[in-house]
């Protein structure tokens, strides 16, 4: 009877087993394929007499729905034990996971504490939010000195009597006054960091970039002494064969004062766009430090001398990568980024 024959197949679904797709394979053709038995008791229905064929119709529809949910069992659980390694990590995030780059300036910053450091001198650093004290008074700035000018400073808080000004600091001599202050002598330190003026945004200005400067305090240094250390440092950033010219220039902290040109390391010193035909390139100030900034922080200046340099380091990393807008560097463009990732 095909009423029996259902219930006995139905009472055997639960059994149904398939280790592997083969046998998954097999039992779909057993059962579920044109062939198959659900098939067979299909064709035999159609001979069931008319007052049986409710019961045996449902029965049957039954049967082929236990059957169709078992199979459909039987490969999900195939399927997840045929993934399931032991060296998946199932915690792990679904995306890709990015390498990251570091950022130009601080390839360029490290290279350049780098040189520093094997010449000896280490690192300093100090507060962002600084005093007129320590950024102008004490670097011999006169009180009406134009840079302490709003077009150039960003005031925090502003008090009548000067010195109490709160500001962001323009440059990171005032670091090395504070160094100054607090330090034995002799001092040979770099002081990098982030430094802010207040100018308008635009591909060649920012209203912050970064600076590193040097200080060299001791008895017996001589403007010898800093040519020579700005002509290793040339050579080692840009190349064996840079050269180094000094013109004289001023800063009210040094005494005397001169401008750093390099040989153009585009072209070569031959002339092009870059360095507008001249051969020559800007990179940094320096000089002898003026005996009276010696003086402000306690440093006798009839025993010691000393020499400063400042560089910005986003004009170094433009002289080395050719970066050709200022802005690219704080915009954080991955594009702009990923550039980098072969400079690590
Ligand atoms: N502080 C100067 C600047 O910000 C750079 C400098 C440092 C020049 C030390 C001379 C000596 O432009």
């Amino acid at each position: 009877m095909l009423l029996e024959k259902i219930r006995e197949i139905k009472t055997a679904v639960e059994q149904l087993a398939a280790s592997n797709e083969q046998e998954l394979e097999d039992l779909r053709l057993k059962y579920l394929s044109r062939k198959g038995l659900v098939n067979d008791l299909m064709a035999e229905f159609r001979t069931v007499a008319a007052d049986q064929k409710r019961e045996v119709g449902i029965q049957l529809n039954e049967l082929k729905n236990a059957l169709q949910e078992k199979f459909n069992e039987l490969k999900q659980s195939l399927a997840s034990t045929e993934t399931m390694d032991d060296d998946v990590d199932l915690t792990r995030t679904a995306y890709p996971i990015e390498l990251g780059t570091r950022h130009p300036l601080s390839l360029v910053r490290r290279e350049i504490l780098d040189i520093f450091g094997r010449l000896g001198f280490s690192i300093a650093e100090g507060p962002e939010v600084e005093d007129d004290l320590h950024v102008y008074t004490k670097l011999n700035f006169a009180a009406d000195h134009p840079a302490r000018d709003m077009q150039d400073t960003f005031f925090v808080e502003t008090n009548e009597d000067v010195i109490k000004n709160i500001i962001l600091r323009s440059h990171t001599s005032s670091v090395q006054v504070r160094t100054m202050e607090t330090s034995q002598l002799p001092i040979r330190v770099v002081c990098p960091g982030r430094v802010y003026r207040n100018e308008a945004i635009s591909a060649r200005a920012h209203c912050f970039f970064h600076q590193i400067e040097g200080l060299y305090i001791d008895k017996d240094v001589s403007f010898t002494d800093l040519k020579q250390v700005l002509l290793t440092f040339a050579r080692e950033m840009f190349g064996n064969d840079t050269k180094i010219r000094l013109r004289p220039s001023y800063f009210p902290f040094t005494e005397p004062s001169a401008e750093m040109d390099i040989s153009c390391n585009i072209c070569g010193g031959e002339g092009c766009g870059f360095c507008k035909h001249t051969g020559w390139v800007e990179i940094l100030g320096c000089g002898m430090v003026d005996p009276n900034v010696l003086e402000a922080s306690g440093i006798d200046s009839s025993l010691y001398k000393g020499y400063a340099f400042g560089m910005g380091v986003e004009r170094i990393a433009n002289l080395k990568y050719r970066v050709s807008d200022l802005r690219l560097f704080s915009e954080n463009d991955v594009r702009f980024l990923d550039e980098f990732q072969a400079a690590h």
